[in-house]
Formats: C-alpha cells, structure tokens, sequence
C-alpha cells in the first residue's frame, strides 16, 4: 500500500515556498483513496538551530493550523507534531550507526545552515537529516512529498534504507520515492530569482508568509524585483531573467494554470502591469488560508485535540516497526 509521509519545521510562519512546493500538493494527494498519509511538524528538527523555546510549542500549533487551513483533513491524513512519537528519535539513533560522516558532510542543507563555522555548530544540526531519514522510514512510506531543496536528503534516506537492508540480510525498509510535484518546486526569494524563498532570509519582504495580510502581499508584491523588458511572447524567452520567471511561476502555480498561459495573456505588458493581476490571484487564493487559520487558533482545543488523537495513530504504526527493528537488529528476540 502506498504509504505518504512528510513534513514541515516549526521554525517560523510558512511561506509561499512552503504551501506551493508541497502543502498544495499534500492537500490534493488527499484526493487518492488508496494511501495512507501522514502529515507531521517537526519541531525536533526546530530546535537544530537557534530558536526561542518560549515560542516554539505556539509556532508547531501555528503549522499545524496551517495545515488544516490549507486543506489538510485530520480525518483522510494522520496529523501529528514529531515530539509526540518517540518512535522517530528512537530509530534516528539506530540508522545513526549506519549514517556515514562523509555523506552528511556533503549536505547542501548543512553546509548552508553551519557556513564557516562548522567546528561550532551542534551536532543536532549535523545529524538532522538522519532524524529525517528515521520520520520515513518509521512509517515504511513509500512516498515523500517535498519541495526540490529536500532531494538531497531523501537521497540520503534511500541510502540509509538499503544499507540496512544490506547490512542485516533483510529486505525491511521500502525505497521511499520523493514526489517533487508541487505546482512550484522551488519558488525563489522576491528579491533575488537566484535564491529561493525560505524562512531564513532576513528580510521580510523576501518571501510572502501565510499569514500575511493583502495589504502586506501587495506591498511585498509591488517591491519585488524585476526587469525592464516586457512579458515575452513565450516561457523559452524568460530563461534568464529570473524575478520575471519567478513571479510567472508564483501566478501560474495560484492560478492553477500553466506558465505558458500567462506569457501568453500577457505578452507585451510591462511587469508594473502584470503585479496588480499577480495581486489578485494571491489575495484570492490566501486570504481564504490565512482568515481559517486565525479562525482555528483563536480555538486552539480543537487543533490540541486533532494532534493528541493523530499522534495515537500515528504511533500505531510506527511503534511495531521500531520493535521489528530492535528485533532485526539483535536487541529483541
Ligand atoms: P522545511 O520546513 O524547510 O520546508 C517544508 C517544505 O517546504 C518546501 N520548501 C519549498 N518548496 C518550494 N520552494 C521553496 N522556496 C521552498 N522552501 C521550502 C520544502 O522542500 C519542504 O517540502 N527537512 C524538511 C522537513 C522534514 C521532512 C521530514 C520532510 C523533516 N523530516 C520527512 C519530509 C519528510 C525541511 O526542512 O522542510
């Protein structure tokens, strides 16, 4: 059975990136009946990097309404916080046996978050992805929805899945496929198409968050950058301009329509044109987010108790696999 497993960091509010790389894509994966889906935020994964632990159980609240605000049903898809399910650090220790220094080394993720400093940095932050290896492999999923920047660590997983496999003598853990197929994979900062939205970048006006109100996309819309050419007349003809590309990418992916379709419609304009078209597709598409999901945390009973029950399933699962495990790996007879 198809099993889908993913999930995001409580770090700080979604953004576009987040919900068009894979939230929209989570919530329309609802649609297959026959799989099993588990939506997780990872608030172990939080605490890799500085954050504030006043915050934190608020912010993993705050995902998980946005979560069932964009559309996650914790009726069809098993909605949990990481921390509840010991299961995860449990096995995280044991593939952490099997994880080769190297190879870790080697982390875009890492590299980026540790920079120069790497003899500082903690070893959470370097082991991160083995912890990510062990929210899959927990589950046996067999298929992982995330934006592009997670291919390396999913890269990682499959790894770690057949050396253990190998190194036992056993074919236990399954192949988790990444399904990179949100309808923007990679949606850039909006002010530099060279790198992408994330919740890191220290300016604001970098990225549009999931709460943001119409007023502060417009604004942050108005402000990003472009170029002073018109819209093409074909997508081929964007290559190289990357803000431009950006921003047909973030209208095409709201609107639900292919990139194609806006060069086409707007072939000609100016972008100072285009931006009060892209305005609207995200006012529309947002608002109706960000207004049910201050709706849920104005109740937060409800998201608690979704969270408690969603943890009991997910747990239900997991836990025999951690014992087969043990088992496998000589702890248990
Ligand atoms: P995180 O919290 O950084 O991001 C959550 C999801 O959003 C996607 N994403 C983007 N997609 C398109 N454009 C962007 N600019 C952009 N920025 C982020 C990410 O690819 C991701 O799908 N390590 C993971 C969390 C994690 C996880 C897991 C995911 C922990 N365990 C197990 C799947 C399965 C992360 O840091 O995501």
């Amino acid at each position: 059975m198809k099993r889908i497993f993913s999930g995001m960091q409580p770090t700080s509010q979604l953004h576009l990136g987040n919900y068009l790389g894979a939230l929209k894509n989570w919530v329309d994966l609802q649609k297959e009946n026959d799989a099993e889906r588990l939506f997780c935020v990872v608030d172990l994964h939080a605490v890799t990097m500085p954050y504030d632990h006043k915050q934190l159980s608020q912010a993993t609240l705050e995902i998980a309404a946005a979560y069932i605000a964009a559309g996650i049903d914790p009726k069809k898809s098993i909605l949990f916080v990481q921390s509840h399910a010991p299961e995860h650090s449990q096995l995280m220790w044991l593939l952490a046996t099997m994880a080769q220094m190297g190879k870790l080394e080697r982390m875009t993720q890492f590299k980026d978050k540790a920079g120069k400093n790497t003899e500082r940095v903690g070893l959470g932050l370097f082991a991160y992805p083995v912890l990510m290896a062990a929210d899959i492999l927990a589950y046996k999923a067999t298929h992982v929805p995330v934006g592009e920047d997670q291919k390396q660590h999913l890269e990682l997983t499959r790894d770690l899945a057949s050396t253990f496999n190998t190194r036992y003598g056993v074919d236990f853990f399954p192949q988790p496929e990444p399904v990179i197929a949100g309808p923007a994979p990679r949606v850039m900062s909006l002010r530099d198409g060279t790198s992408k939205m994330s919740k890191s970048a220290d300016s604001d006006m970098t990225r549009i968050n999931l709460i943001d109100t119409p007023d502060m996309i417009s604004k942050k819309i108005k402000k990003a950058k472009t170029d002073s050419d018109p819209m093409p007349e074909t997508l081929e003809e964007l290559e190289g301009r990357p803000e431009a590309m950006n921003l047909v990418t973030i209208y095409a992916a709201l609107a639900g329509i292919p990139k194609e379709e806006v060069v086409r419609q707007y072939a000609g304009q100016m972008f100072g044109s285009f931006k009060p078209a892209l305005i609207d597709v995200a006012v529309n598409h947002l608002a109706p987010i960000t207004n049910r999901m201050n709706e849920l945390l104005e109740n937060k009973d409800q998201i608690e108790d979704a969270l408690r029950e969603g943890a009991v399933k997910a747990r239900k699962i997991s836990s025999p696999i951690l014992a087969e495990v043990q088992k496998i790996m000589g702890f248990t007879k």
